[in-house]
């Protein structure tokens, strides 16, 4: 029997990225990934028992040295695989000091991750994870179920209203397309695949949760006095990974960006809701009261993490899935309040919640 196809997932200790390795294992792919320092390749073994994977397939993950920063491991890391999740780039919780902290290794990482994994000559797609927020950014529009944003959007680098994170998902995913392009007119093979998810929910494997369950952990510590009038498109990181990794054989997918929504969008109120319903005296300090745009808008003066919301404050949105659906015939498993539920349950089993 023929061995399966090896997969390098980048940066496994993230928290996509290891529902990425532990849905390739439930395919049985063989995986490699990266870490920027081997001292974290415990704690990656740890989160895949917790998604019950198998001890011979955890025994059997390749955990490589690689910072998206220089080119020092990314040629051993490509070497003999068949296929790349390029999962890797910096997700911070507040604004950067200054831009090119998010943009440098974001754009260049991923031209980086593009390079070798063309020269490896082994590598027939990359899966790059760009974001909604390479396509919704800058457009101070509503949405609706009749005009929602689709794969066709691009965020508007030109709005100030961009900022450093959504600037640098959107540059690396375009400088990705413009080095695919540049390959096929010189006769290259290698194929690009993008995801662009929204806010990305469920549960954390271990101690390393993402910064998009920040809002839930801020709500069940009550550190606001009430809520933004704010919504986000929501998907469990489970049903995310399963598109990674669908769109990763699927011949359709070639060349194409895929928006990765899963229910709908929820507000905020709609989530701190779920939390009191589901977790009673544990979520008494969740916030229900939403408070005027205006008196966020002040507040963002004095503190710079609230300026984080000030792009989607007050917006209706509204997101297809449509093309994930009908062209590769993805659907979501979890619901919203399953996400939203399973990240809370997570944090506090991981004790990332202090209440
Ligand atoms: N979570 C969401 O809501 C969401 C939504 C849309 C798109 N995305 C995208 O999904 C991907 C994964 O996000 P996540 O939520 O899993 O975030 P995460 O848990 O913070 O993971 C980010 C990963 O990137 C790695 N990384 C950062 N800078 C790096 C560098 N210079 N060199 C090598 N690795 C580096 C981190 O490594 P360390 O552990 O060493 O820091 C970590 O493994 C990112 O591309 C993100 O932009 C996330």
């Amino acid at each position: 029997m023929s061995e399966k196809p090896l997969v390098l997932v980048t940066g496994g200790t993230g928290f996509l990225a290891v529902w990425v390795i532990a849905s390739l294992f439930q395919q049985g792919f063989r995986v490699r990934t990266t870490v920027r320092s081997l001292r974290r390749a415990e704690e990656i073994k740890k989160e895949l028992r917790q998604a019950a994977i198998n001890e011979e397939q955890i025994s059997s993950l390749e955990i490589v040295q690689a910072d998206l920063l220089n080119d020092d491991g990314w040629a051993d890391a490509m070497k003999g695989a068949s296929f790349v999740q390029h999962v890797a780039s910096p997700f911070p919780d507040g604004l950067p000091k200054h831009e090119d902290d998010l943009i440098i290794p974001a754009r260049e990482g991923t031209l980086r991750v593009l390079r070798s994994a063309r020269d490896a000559g082994t590598v027939s797609r990359v899966v790059l994870t760009s974001s909604a927020a390479a396509i919704e950014g800058g457009h101070s529009h509503a949405t609706s179920e009749s005009n929602p944003y689709t794969e066709k959007d691009w965020t508007n680098l030109n709005s100030n209203q961009v900022q450093a994170y959504a600037k640098s998902k959107t540059l690396a995913e375009r400088a990705a397309w413009d080095f695919i392009d540049k390959e096929e007119k010189e006769g290259g093979k290698l194929q690009l695949t993008v995801i662009n998810p929204v806010l990305i929910m469920g549960p954390a494997l271990g101690t390393n949760a993402s910064t998009s369950l920040r809002t839930v952990s801020e709500l069940l510590e009550g550190n606001t006095p009430g809520l933004a009038r704010v919504s986000y498109g929501l998907v469990d990181v489970r049903d995310c990974a399963n598109l990674h990794v669908l769109a990763m054989t699927h011949p359709a997918a070639k060349g194409e960006r895929f928006l990765c929504v899963g229910e709908g969008c929820a507000s905020l109120l709609d989530i701190a809701k779920t939390l009191k319903k589901n977790f009673g005296p544990k979520a008494s300090k969740v916030p229900t009261i939403v408070l005027p745009n205006l008196l966020i808008r002040g507040v963002a003066i004095f503190l710079p993490v609230a300026r984080l919301i000030l792009p989607d404050l007050g917006l209706e949105k509204t997101y297809s899935n449509a093309k994930a659906k009908e062209v590769l015939g993805w659907t979501w498993q979890y619901s919203n309040e399953q996400a939203v539920t399973a990240s809370a349950e997570s944090m506090f089993k991981f004790g990332l919640i202090k209440v």
